[in-house]
C-alpha cells in the first residue's frame, strides 16, 4: 500500500513538473511574439496562433492556479510603451477585454456576471464590431482636443497628439453646443473618449504597394499599419497614412445611463458611429447579431476580428468590476481562428489509390473554425524537411479550405527535447513491399501492385459516386468483403451471391437481397464511368468522358452492344501517339493510359467483367449526337431540375465538353442558383450566358 501511494506520488510529481515547463515555455513564446507585435510592430505569427497560445496558457493556469506568476503575460494590460515619445499617465487603466469563441463560452459568461449580480432577469446587450486597430485615449479640454495617448501599459502610455491630429476622423472641436443641457456643462470641462485607430483594407493595400516599391518591410495586418504609422516622430508621414478612427468609450461619467447612451453622446459630440452597432435584449439576439455580422466581415471595407459585447447598464457594468486586465461587463466574441496550436502525437502513412504514400500528422484534438480537426496532412518528405517537424512538436494549424488543414510552422522554442524525427518508411507500412520515389517526382510509391491498402482504396474509388455508384455498397461493406476474403479486386463483386452477403456481419435477408439487386442493375454502365472507375493513374472524370468519345469514334458500323473485349482492342489498337494526341490529353497522361491497357494483369482483370456480365450500356442508349461539337460548357450554381451530373452528362451525349474553369474559349455558361464568381467572369469575358430555362430549350 505504501509503496503503491509513494509511486501515485511520484507520477503526480513528474506530471506537475511537466505542466510547469510547459507554462515556461508558453510564456516565453508569448512573450517574444508580444515583444515583437506591440514593441517592434512586427509579426511572425497570427493573431489567432498568439490567441491559441494565450488560450493554452490561460487553461493551465485555471488548473494550476500555483504556477501563475506576476510576470505571466496572463497578467498584464498591454505592451511596453516606446522611448521615443513622452510619457502620459491615464486616468483610469487602458484595459483590454477576454475573449470568447463560442455561444457556450458566451452563455456561461451570462451565468457567472448574472450570479455576481444575483439577477434573476434578462440582461441588455450593446453589440458592437471589434475593429481591428490600436487602442488610443483621447482627451478634450473646453471641447477642444488636446492631448491623445496609446494604450502603452495600460497605465502609462505614449504622447502621440500630434500623430492623432492628423486623423480627420478624430474632431479637433467637440460639438459640445449640440448636447443636451443635462450634459452640456460637465462636457464642457473634460472628456475622455477611447477607441480604435485603423486603417481601411483599400489604404492598407495602397500602403503596402508603396512599402514594396520601397522595398521596405510590408505591414501584416492593419493593427501593425496603424501602430507603425502613428509611431512615427514625424507627423508628416502620419498624415499620409490614410488613417481612420471608430470611438467605443465615453470614460467620463456624463451621467449617460448606458452603453447604448455613451455611443449616442459620442455621436453628437461629433464622432462618427458605426451602422452595425445594436442593442440586444437577450443572448439569443446576442447570437444572430454574431452570425449577421460574420457574414458581413468579408464586405465590409475594413477589418473587423470579432463583436464586443457590453453589458448595456452601468450601473451593472461598473458593479462588476474588474478582474485582472479586463472589465467583467464586457467580451470580445471573437470570430473562430482559422490559425491553431496543437501537438503531434504520432506521424502515420496512408496508402492511396495510386499506391502514394502520404504522411499525416495525429493531432491532440482541437477545434478549428467549429470543427475538431486530429489530422493534419504533411504531404510528401520534403514538406516535413522544410517544416522541420517532428512528432511530438508543438505547431501551428491552419484550415486553407479543406477539412484536413495544413501545417503553417513548427514552435521549436517549445521542444522539450523529447521529439522524435520521422521519415518516410523504407517499405510500405501495409506490404512490406519496397517503396520508391519516383522520377521528377516528390512523391513515394509503394511498388506492389496489389498492396492491400493500394488495393483496398481502389475498390472504395470504383463503387465511388461517379465511378459504379452501387446503392448501399461503401468503404464500411467493402472492407468486410476484403475482411472475409469475398472478393479480391473489383471484377469479383460481380460475382457475389445473396449467400456471401448473408455470411456477414450484420447482414439480413432483405439487405442481402437488396445489394445483390443493386449489383445486377449496376452491371450495365456507360463506358466513360467504367474508365473513370478503373482507378488508372491521372484518368479523372473529364479525361474518362474523352477517352469514351474516342472509342465511339472508332466503332466503324454503329453497333448497339458494346462488349468489354471490344473497347480492350480498341485500345489496344491505339498507338502512344494516338492516345497523346487527343486533345486535352497530355503526354504524361497518354503513357499512363497506354501503360495500364499494355499490362498482361489488367487484361485478365477485364476479361473477368465480361465473365461476369458486365457490359455497357448500348450506343443508342448513349445517343450521340454532335449538336454541341466543340462547344464548351462551364457549371455554375444549383439547376431546380436535375443534378450538375445529370446536366453534365446531357451535354456530353450532346458532343459538348464541360469545363471548370472560364476563359475566352468557354462558348456558355449555364448558371443556376447562387451563382458565384464564375458568374461574374462570364460576364467580364463576354461569354454567353444561359440560364436554367434557356439551357432546358437548348438540350430538349
Ligand atoms: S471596448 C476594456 N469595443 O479590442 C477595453 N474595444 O481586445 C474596452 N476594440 O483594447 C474595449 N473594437 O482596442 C471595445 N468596439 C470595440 C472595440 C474594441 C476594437 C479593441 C480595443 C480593446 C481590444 C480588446
Amino acid at each position: 500500500m505504501f509503496f503503491y501511494y509513494l509511486l501515485k506520488l511520484k507520477m503526480i510529481s513528474a506530471n506537475l513538473k511537466k505542466v510547469k515547463e510547459r507554462i515556461e515555455k508558453l510564456k516565453n513564446e508569448i512573450n517574444y511574439h508580444r515583444y515583437l507585435y506591440h514593441v517592434l510592430d512586427k509579426q511572425e505569427i497570427s493573431d489567432a496562433a498568439l490567441d491559441s497560445l494565450k488560450h493554452e496558457l490561460d487553461e493551465l493556469e485555471k488548473q494550476y492556479p500555483e504556477f501563475i506568476t506576476s510576470d505571466s503575460p496572463s497578467q498584464r494590460v498591454g505592451g511596453l510603451s516606446l522611448d521615443k515619445f513622452q510619457k502620459v499617465r491615464h486616468s483610469q487603466p487602458m484595459l483590454s477585454l477576454n475573449d470568447v469563441f463560442d455561444e457556450k463560452e458566451v452563455s456561461d459568461w451570462q451565468a457567472r456576471i448574472k450570479k455576481l449580480l444575483a439577477l434573476k432577469d434578462q440582461l441588455n446587450y450593446f453589440a458592437e464590431i471589434k475593429m481591428d486597430g490600436l487602442a488610443v485615449s483621447l482627451i478634450y479640454k473646453n471641447g477642444i482636443f488636446t492631448q491623445g495617448a496609446t494604450r502603452g501599459d495600460g497605465y502609462v502610455g505614449e504622447n502621440i497628439t500630434q500623430n492623432l491630429k492628423t486623423i480627420e476622423a478624430i474632431p479637433l472641436k467637440l460639438e459640445i453646443e449640440k448636447l443636451s443641457s443635462e450634459f452640456k456643462e460637465k462636457a464642457k470641462k473634460e472628456i475622455e473618449i477611447r477607441g480604435e485607430v485603423f486603417m481601411s483594407k483599400k489604404a492598407l493595400a495602397e500602403l503596402n504597394d508603396i512599402q514594396k516599391k520601397n522595398k521596405e518591410q510590408l505591414f501584416a495586418n492593419p493593427r501593425n499599419a496603424a501602430a507603425g504609422s502613428l509611431r512615427q516622430l514625424d507627423s508628416q508621414i502620419t498624415a499620409q497614412r490614410k488613417l481612420d478612427f471608430y470611438a467605443y468609450s465615453l470614460v467620463t461619467d456624463l451621467g449617460q445611463k448606458t452603453h447604448q447612451e455613451s455611443h449616442r453622446l459620442i455621436k453628437s459630440l461629433g464622432f462618427k458611429e458605426s451602422s452595425h452597432n445594436q442593442l440586444c435584449h437577450n443572448l439569443d439576439e446576442v447570437f444572430i447579431y454574431y452570425r449577421k455580422i460574420i457574414k458581413l466581415r468579408s464586405g465590409l471595407p475594413y477589418e473587423i476580428d470579432g463583436t464586443v459585447i457590453n453589458v448595456n447598464d452601468n450601473r451593472f457594468f461598473e458593479k462588476l468590476g474588474v478582474v485582472g486586465k479586463a472589465p467583467r461587463g464586457a467580451i470580445a466574441y471573437k470570430f473562430p481562428g482559422i490559425e491553431k496550436i496543437t501537438r503531434i502525437r504520432d506521424i502515420i502513412v496512408q496508402v492511396g489509390r495510386t499506391g502514394k504514400l502520404t504522411p499525416i500528422a495525429l493531432l491532440e484534438p482541437v477545434k478549428l473554425s467549429g470543427v475538431i480537426i486530429s489530422r493534419a496532412t504533411l504531404h510528401n518528405q520534403d514538406e516535413i524537411a522544410r517544416l522541420g517537424v517532428k512528432i511530438g512538436d508543438t505547431v501551428i494549424i491552419k484550415r486553407a479550405g479543406d477539412v484536413i488543414p495544413d501545417i503553417v510552422k513548427v514552435l521549436t522554442n517549445l521542444r522539450v527535447g523529447k521529439e522524435k524525427k520521422f521519415e518516410i518508411p523504407k517499405k510500405c507500412p501495409f506490404c512490406g513491399f519496397e517503396v520508391k520515389r519516383k522520377k521528377q517526382e516528390v512523391d513515394y510509391y509503394c511498388l506492389n501492385k496489389k498492396c492491400f491498402a493500394t488495393q483496398r482504396r481502389g475498390l472504395y474509388h470504383f463503387v465511388s459516386k461517379k465511378a459504379f455508384d452501387i446503392e448501399h455498397l461503401g468503404p464500411k461493406i467493402i472492407n468486410q468483403l476484403i475482411n472475409s476474403c469475398l472478393i479480391k479486386d473489383a471484377a469479383d463483386i460481380f460475382s457475389l451471391t445473396q449467400g456471401d452477403f448473408e455470411s456477414l456481419e450484420r447482414f439480413a435477408k432483405k439487405s442481402a437481397q437488396n445489394l445483390i439487386e443493386a449489383i445486377n442493375q449496376a452491371k450495365k454502365i456507360s463506358l466513360a464511368r467504367f474508365i473513370y472507375a478503373l482507378g488508372i493513374r491521372h484518368v479523372g472524370e473529364e479525361t474518362a468522358q474523352l477517352l469514351a468519345q474516342q472509342v465511339m469514334v472508332n466503332l466503324k458500323p454503329k453497333i448497339t452492344n458494346l462488349k468489354i473485349m471490344e473497347v480492350l482492342k480498341i485500345f489496344q489498337n491505339f498507338l502512344l501517339e494516338d492516345l497523346q494526341s487527343i486533345s486535352d490529353i497530355g503526354p504524361v497522361v497518354g503513357q499512363s493510359i497506354y501503360n495500364w491497357f499494355d499490362d498482361e494483369k489488367n487484361i485478365k482483370f477485364l476479361e473477368k467483367f465480361e465473365r461476369a456480365g458486365v457490359e455497357f450500356i448500348t450506343f443508342q442508349q448513349q445517343a450521340v449526337s454532335d449538336k454541341f461539337k466543340n462547344k464548351t460548357f462551364i457549371l455554375t450554381g444549383a439547376l431546380q431540375s436535375m443534378t450538375r451530373d445529370k446536366a453534365k452528362e446531357k451535354i456530353r451525349q450532346l458532343g459538348g465538353k464541360i469545363s471548370s474553369s472560364i476563359s475566352k474559349e468557354t462558348d456558355f455558361v449555364v448558371v443556376g442558383d447562387e451563382a458565384g464568381s464564375k458568374l461574374e467572369k462570364a460576364k467580364r469575358l463576354n461569354v454567353k450566358i444561359l440560364n436554367e430555362q434557356e439551357f432546358l430549350k437548348m438540350i430538349k
